[in-house]
């Protein structure tokens, strides 16, 4: 593994509403570098942006129209380059967004693949042989381009799905994962890789990575091979380039397909959703982290440890405080509970991603769908820095921003909370402080559950000489230790030591080492 994953700390910009430089009312790349040693300051050092590069922005730019040409709101691609020269200056890294499944539907390759007369692009992507032919079991549309046929798309409607094959062709129309018009489609993303490798970024997070070749089996072994193949060639020329995978299936992603890290990501139900997002409209809230909840760390272990396990010496799992598609922590969680969350996700293996904003516990609003986002618009609001107009996300008058800042009077902001001792942001960069200056949370193959149990609330884990001892509830809970005395390295609400247990006090963290 690149070695800098060891110890990498990931922070997510969305960069419509991070910091905008130019006062058009959207942040763009000069306003994330005016920012960068905020993001080294809190801890972070390594960086994942979504797309920047030209789009109609019907996906918020995961429906990309020109891969290699930046999107004119957010800068040049010399502005790109400085922002890469400006990152690695600081010691930190910074990782892109590839979009590797789908394109805009109005990116050339797709205009040229709708043509009747057969051309360059035709099997780019992944047409039926004529307009009434449906495509079993996908998306698909018909009756939009003068070709007789009917296209696979991947998510909305405006994106088309790249055509790398099928596994197990039915039909004609179908192409093996080898066919020369498969093989050039990876060629094509390979070369996209290659152009924005060589500009200085150093990797990419992939988008949708297992959705690659259609009709795949169980084991997306199609998918596997394709990303094996696509990734070895980039590694020829950029050896140290890194990838994480939006697949959600660490095994499949690292193991097999070669990605070096994986997200455990938010599907309703499932372990991660457990720990911060467990809520339905009945106003029932009954994650883990919820203070007055009755769910035990069992419930995301479950899940969790298998798959950990079954890559922890290959690759990073990697947790994270949220992303852009996900109803943002605080909109559940208060600030005692987010610290006790976040405190277990830091110290989690695996390289941890903070979403913008999630250091201030930066709340969630409801508000209309901007650029398809729907219901995860409301996680995409401008960063709030300050107490000025806009929160200092953007001088331009308000009705003009890209989305409105949350207006409430006790609205979080960097200001307000770096002033503020036990702020959430003190307690994350205290915790990332920790983190990067012991031995134990560098290496990603130590996690021991020491003690979780159904009916208990509090858990404890180790980390080689680590101890990390949480007690999410509203009460008094103890924890049977068979260790000597142990040095207390952070703490949040109360522990003590007594004969072969700690007490912990309602709502606390500790790491301590032994
Ligand atoms: C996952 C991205 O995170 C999401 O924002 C996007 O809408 C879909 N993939 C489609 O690209």
């Amino acid at each position: 593994m690149t070695d800098w994953l060891q110890t990498a700390v990931f922070y997510e910009i969305y960069p419509q509403s991070f910091k905008d430089s130019n006062g058009d009312g959207i942040g763009d790349i000069n306003g994330i570098v005016e920012k960068l040693d905020y993001i080294k300051e809190l801890g972070c050092n390594a960086i994942w942006m979504n797309p920047c590069y030209d789009s109609p922005f019907k996906d918020a730019g995961y429906d990309v129209r020109d891969y290699k040409k930046v999107a004119g709101r957010y800068g040049t691609l010399d502005d790109m380059k400085r922002l890469f020269r400006e990152v690695h200056e600081r010691g930190m890294h910074i990782l892109l967004d590839l979009v590797p499944g789908h394109t805009s539907e109005e990116h050339p390759w797709f205009v040229q693949s709708g043509r009747d007369e057969v051309n360059e692009y035709s099997e780019r992507y992944i047409w039926t042989d004529s307009w009434f032919k449906r495509a079993e079991g996908v998306a698909y549309i018909a009756g939009e381009r003068e070709r007789d046929g009917a296209y696979i798309i991947n998510f909305f409607k405006c994106q088309p799905a790249l055509n790398y094959g099928f596994l197990n062709p039915k039909e004609e129309w179908q192409k093996p994962i080898d066919h020369p018009a498969c093989m050039a489609t990876r060629e094509a993303i390979t070369d996209v890789m290659c152009f924005w490798l060589g500009m200085g970024c150093d990797g990419f997070r992939v988008d949708m990575a297992d959705s690659l070749v259609k009709n795949d089996d169980e084991l997306k072994s199609g998918t596997c091979q394709v990303w094996n193949d696509m990734l070895h060639k980039v590694h020829e020329k950029y050896p140290e380039a890194v990838f994480v995978s939006e697949w959600n299936n660490p095994e499949a992603a690292i193991v097999r397909a070669g990605f070096q890290m994986d997200f455990f990501l938010d599907w309703v139900g499932n372990g991660y959703n457990l720990l911060m997002r467990d809520y339905d409209n009945t106003g029932r809230d009954n994650s883990f982290f919820k203070k007055d909840s009755d769910r035990s760390i069992q419930d995301f272990l479950k899940e969790y440890l298998p798959k950990y396990e079954a890559v922890k010496d290959k690759g990073l799992y990697c947790l994270i405080t949220g992303n852009h598609d996900m109803i943002r922590a605080a909109y559940n969680l208060n600030e005692s509970e987010l610290k006790l969350a976040y405190a277990f996700l830091l110290t989690m293996p695996g390289a941890p991603f903070i979403y913008y904003g999630d250091e201030i516990g930066m709340r969630y609003r409801k508000l209309p769908s901007k650029e398809g986002g729907y219901t995860r618009t409301g996680s995409r609001t401008p960063m709030q820095w300050d107490g000025t107009r806009n929160h200092g996300s953007s001088e331009e008058n308000a009705t003009l921003l890209y989305l409105p800042t949350d207006d409430s009077e006790d609205a979080p902001t960097v200001e307000e909370q770096q002033r503020r001792e036990d702020s959430l942001y003190h307690t994350v960069r205290k915790l990332l402080g920790i983190r990067s200056k012991q031995e134990a949370f560098a290496r990603h193959d130590n996690l021991e559950i020491l003690m979780a149990e159904e009916n208990r609330r509090s858990f404890a884990y180790r980390r080689d000489d680590l101890i990390m001892l949480c007690n999410p509830s509203d009460h008094i809970e103890e924890i049977a230790a068979d260790v000597s005395q142990t040095d207390v390295i952070f703490m949040i609400g109360s522990v003590k030591q007594e004969d072969g247990r700690y007490v912990l006090g309602a709502q606390s963290f500790v790491i301590c080492r032994n």
